[in-house]
């Protein structure tokens, strides 16, 4: 009918002929490119703060995507980056590219906080680091260089289970993904036996990935004894370590401690990867500032790795973002700043801890009689609660706390103001 009407009043002023002319032109124009293109599920971690941010309940607490909050459950910007903002921001200091590798004062500096100031690594210069976009731009950049050097197997094995994101970054980058044992449900704790004999039968010069510190999503971390022991069998299997180091400083306060793991390999005579992340121990999620470390044999090999990282990095993104890096270089680079950093950083653990400590405390007051052990054995930003899928929908739909489907929470997401409440609702849903 519209069409009808629209042809005649149309044809008033063009002639018939051309007015249905016109149409079936503007009607092709209407067939789309992408009918055959479905919906996709929303993404596992942050499709949760999705669903969060329409709920009205007041009560309602986001415990999905891993980003620290202050005891008011605001986000919280660290007081050395404020200040490092105030200092860059007086250089008045200009927005020229960077180069493809990134800004150097950072590179340096990720390494050095990573490797140690005193690293052989460092000192014979068979290292090479470039600035990535976060972690997982980090990841990508190892990724897509392995699918196109790696002498061995392009499969990486992750840990079981490993945070959602590494599984289509190395996937999409054309590397095979499989799995080793690491997470022991009756314990919630490592599963060094399962972990041992997994990675004692993965085919020889594979790629295996290695969470350096407080492991997402579990917060479970081998004691030092046994990453010696994993560092031993990885070495036997002749297998390419990849180090992803998204929370130095996090899980226990100290970067040196955290980097423990890393550094053991390095002495162990591991040539390894590493991907580095400061969106959560400097609070600058959404700055994406991160790094990609390759270890090599010798300065000359270090060079030559370079050059072809720069080749992989310049077609995907042309050359980092600054002013991230800036402000994690400023950090990093002044005494005075990075003593301000090193303690905010305790203030965050530490604060991370008291709330796994009361949430144990709080449960207890419920009269839940389960062990809750693990709350507090965990580390770093995440708790893997052990409660199931049906207990998740169940804390969503009847009490507005949202976690992922895993069973994860962001220990990050909670106060001490909401702590009680999230207790009663582990509890009811457990009991
Ligand atoms: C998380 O695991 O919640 C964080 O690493 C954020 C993310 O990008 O998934």
């Amino acid at each position: 009918m519209a069409l009808r009407a629209t042809v005649k009043s149309l044809a008033g002023g063009v002639g018939r002929e051309q007015c249905i002319r016109m149409l079936s032109v503007s009607s092709a124009k209407q067939a789309s490119w992408w009918t055959d293109v479905e919906m996709g599920p929303p993404d596992a971690i942050l499709g949760v703060t999705e669903a969060f941010k329409k709920d009205s309940n007041p009560n309602k607490i986001n415990l999905g995507v891993g980003a620290y909050r202050d005891d008011n459950g605001k986000p919280f910007v660290l007081a050395s980056v404020r200040k490092a903002e105030e200092l860059i921001a007086s250089q008045k200091l200009d927005k020229e590219y960077l180069g493809i590798g990134g800004l150097a004062d950072f590179t340096k500096a990720s390494a050095k906080l990573a490797l140690g100031a005193d690293s052989e690594v460092l000192q014979s210069g068979r290292s090479i680091t470039v600035q990535g976009i976060s972690g997982t731009g980090s990841l990508r950049i190892g990724a897509n260089f392995l699918q196109k050097f790696f002498p061995g197997n392009k499969v990486i094995y992750l840990p079981s289970p490993s945070w959602g994101n590494h599984t289509p970054i190395f996937k999409h980058a054309g590397v095979d993904v499989k799995a080793y044992r690491y997470y022991d449900k009756n314990t919630c704790g490592f599963d060094e036996a399962g972990a041992l004999e997994d990675i004692a039968n993965i085919p020889k010069k594979s790629i295996i990935m290695l969470h350096a510190c407080a492991h997402n999503p579990t917060g479970v971390d081998p004691k030092p004894d046994q990453w010696k022991a994993l560092s031993k069998v990885i070495k036997e299997r002749e297998l390419f370590p990849f180090f992803d180091m998204a929370y130095q400083g996090f899980a226990s306060g100290n970067t040196d401690r955290d980097a423990g793991a890393l550094r053991q390999f390095i002495q162990d005579g591991h040539n390894v990867c590493l991907s580095q992340s400061f969106a959560k121990n400097m609070g600058l999620y959404g700055e994406r500032v991160g790094a990609f470390s390759l270890i090599c044999q010798d300065a000359d090999e270090a060079k030559r790795c370079e050059s072809q990282l720069k080749i992989i990095i310049r077609p995907m993104y042309s050359n980092p973002p600054v002013n991230g890096a800036r402000i994690a270089s400023t950090i990093m680079n002044t005494p005075d700043l990075n003593t301000v950093w090193l303690d905010e950083l305790k203030v965050m653990s530490g604060r991370i801890i008291t709330m796994r400590e009361q949430l144990v405390a709080n449960l207890q007051k419920e009269g839940s009689t389960r062990n809750w052990q693990h709350i507090t054995d965990q580390i770093g930003m995440f708790c893997f609660t052990g409660i199931g899928p049906d207990q998740v929908a169940k804390m969503t739909k009847d009490f507005s706390v949202y976690l992922t489907k895993d069973g994860r929470i962001s220990v990050a997401g909670i106060s001490s103001k909401n702590n009680a409440y999230l207790a009663h609702a582990m509890h009811e849903v457990t009991k």
